[in-house]
């Protein structure tokens, strides 16, 4: 094939290849990365002051690295045409058509980047698949690219899978110290080969322990497995906040006492309003469709019970605003403290807040959003595909800063966990809001006692509103 990895492209700049690809710039400057895309307006963003993802820390790494050895292209024929190694880094949306909608992932955005590989490649490739696929997806990559090989005796591929396993938020963080990077090939000489010449970029900064190298399939499915179990995890723990809340046990203290088995492990047990992000629903989903192709429809119901509880999680925390707020939130202005999935992005894909507004919007309530990171155009977006465009027009008005959102609000609602909710001065929101006046805590992050001696009616996921006391000390919010 060659002898050493100098020229790398990356078809997809999102919230993967964009962060990734300027990683593997930032820590080999002797390879030149470009990144590509089919829209250009993304591209210009890559190629401006302001990019178009927010992530801690990718500014700083994507400014040293721009025009040196990493490069935002919309040219896809050269950036495949030049380069050794090709990561697929486009999205893999759950189907919202046809076979498997609603499920399955949708694979055409992959295919069609193996099929412009194939017409533009002219000379051997390292095809390696960053985008989550369903097991076996590399298959049909490669038999894509065999067909232009039997027209073209230049050429030769190897498709590897080599998931990403960064988490949004702490991207930078996850890619410079990953817990494992996995790559997957063929036992051939030139699988074997292939793997070596993607383990020797990795190596360059993760300790080599750390590179775990399997068939295709097992690097293939153990994505899914991660992010199905990371996911149970936080159903799990949903579930249980549910039982505190009935019983007068507090979630915290729950997780806390379970987490310190060090065979459970004390991370990822947050409870919350639901998990969203892209990854997890449609992951889990692909692996239910997966699992019902394969005809293990237990384990199928199995998987999907993680799914239920999450959806069944974010419809229980708006039935229980609509319930305290004396069963009606019509005409009731509400301000919801965060858009994002998570703190620390801007990205709003299956967010618990849409779900949550959702619910509320359909019992005509009028809210007033707040998130320091998602712009309005996004908001309405992510809304209006899940209610009534007009209703959004209508009852939805979004704030530039909490105190606008709050004032003259009956209640506040915490859907996304940014640390700025904590450090707020809630003494002067009580005071500009409609009295009694409720704080409905989704992500576990405010002090209730706090609140409570200022006045407010406090609900928190997972404790009992009479029961929950002070679990942050003298150093926590308000
Ligand atoms: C996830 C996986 O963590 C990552 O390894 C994979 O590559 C992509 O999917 P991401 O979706 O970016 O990453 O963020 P993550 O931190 O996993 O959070 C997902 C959702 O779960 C968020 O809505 C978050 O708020 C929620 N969450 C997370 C909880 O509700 N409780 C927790 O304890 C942890
Ligand atoms: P992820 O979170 O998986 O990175 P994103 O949606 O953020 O997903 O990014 C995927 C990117 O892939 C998008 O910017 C999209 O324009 C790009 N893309 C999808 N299909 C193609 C294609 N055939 N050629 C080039 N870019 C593509």
């Amino acid at each position: 094939m060659f002898s050493k990895v100098e020229k790398v492209t990356c078809v997809g700049a999102g919230y993967v290849g964009g962060p990734t690809c300027a990683m593997i710039a930032h820590k080999c400057p002797d390879i030149q990365v470009t990144v590509v895309d089919m829209n250009s307006e993304k591209i210009a963003e890559w190629n401006s002051e302001k990019l178009p993802i927010y992530e801690p820390g990718l500014h700083e790494i994507v400014m040293a690295a721009r025009g040196k050895n990493l490069h935002f292209s919309s040219d896809i024929p050269k950036a495949i045409r030049e380069a050794d190694l090709i990561f697929i880094s486009v999205n893999t949306p759950t189907k919202n058509y046809g076979r498997g909608k609603g499920m399955a992932p949708d694979l055409k955005y992959v295919e069609s980047v193996a099929r412009t590989i194939a017409q533009h490649a002219g000379a051997p490739k390292i095809v390696v698949e960053k985008s989550t696929v369903p097991v076996k997806a590399a298959e049909s990559i490669s038999f894509i690219l065999r067909e232009a090989q039997k027209n073209d005796t230049r050429l030769a591929f190897q498709v590897l899978s080599n998931p990403e396993f960064l988490a949004e938020g702490t991207a930078i963080r996850d890619l410079s110290n990953p817990d494992r990077v996995l790559i997957g090939g063929e036992s051939t000489k030139e699988g074997q080969e292939a793997i070596h010449h993607l383990v020797s970029i990795y190596e360059r900064w993760v300790p080599r322990d750390r590179i775990l190298t399997t068939n295709t399939w097992s690097s293939e499915l153990s994505k899914l497995a991660a992010n199905a179990f990371l996911a149970q995890r936080i159903s799990s723990i949903n579930a249980m906040s549910a039982v505190c809340e009935a019983t007068g046990a507090d979630v915290r203290e729950v997780a806390h006492a379970v987490g310190f088995d060090s065979r459970i492990g004390n991370k990822f047990l947050q409870a919350s309003v639901g998990f969203g992000g892209s990854c997890f629903q449609k992951d889990v989903l692909s692996l239910v469709y997966l699992c019902e192709s394969l005809n293990l429809q237990k384990v199928a119901d199995y998987w999907m019970g993680v799914i239920d509880i999450n959806n069944w999680q974010r419809r229980r925390f708006a039935d229980k605003i609509i319930a305290e707020l004396f069963n009606t939130v019509t005409d009731k202005r509400i301000a919801i403290f965060g858009f994002a999935f998570k703190k620390n992005t801007g990205d709003t894909r299956e967010s618990s807040s849409i779900y949550v507004s959702s619910h509320l919007l359909e019992e005509h309530a009028k809210l007033a959003i707040y998130d320091p990171k998602v712009s309005e155009k996004q908001i309405r977006m992510e809304l209006g595909n899940n209610v009534d465009k007009q209703i959004v027009e209508k009852l939805v008005t979004v704030c530039a800063d909490p105190y606008e959102a709050a004032a003259g609000a009956h209640a506040i609602v915490v859907l996304t966990e940014w640390d700025e909710f904590k450090e707020l001065d809630y003494s002067r929101i009580y005071s500009s809001m409609q009295h009694p006046a409720a704080i409905f805590d989704g992500r576990l992050i405010l002090d209730q006692p706090v609140l409570r001696d200022i006045g407010f009616r406090t609900f928190a996921i997972g404790t009992a509103p009479d029961q929950a006391y002070n679990l942050f000390g003298s150093s926590g919010c308000c």
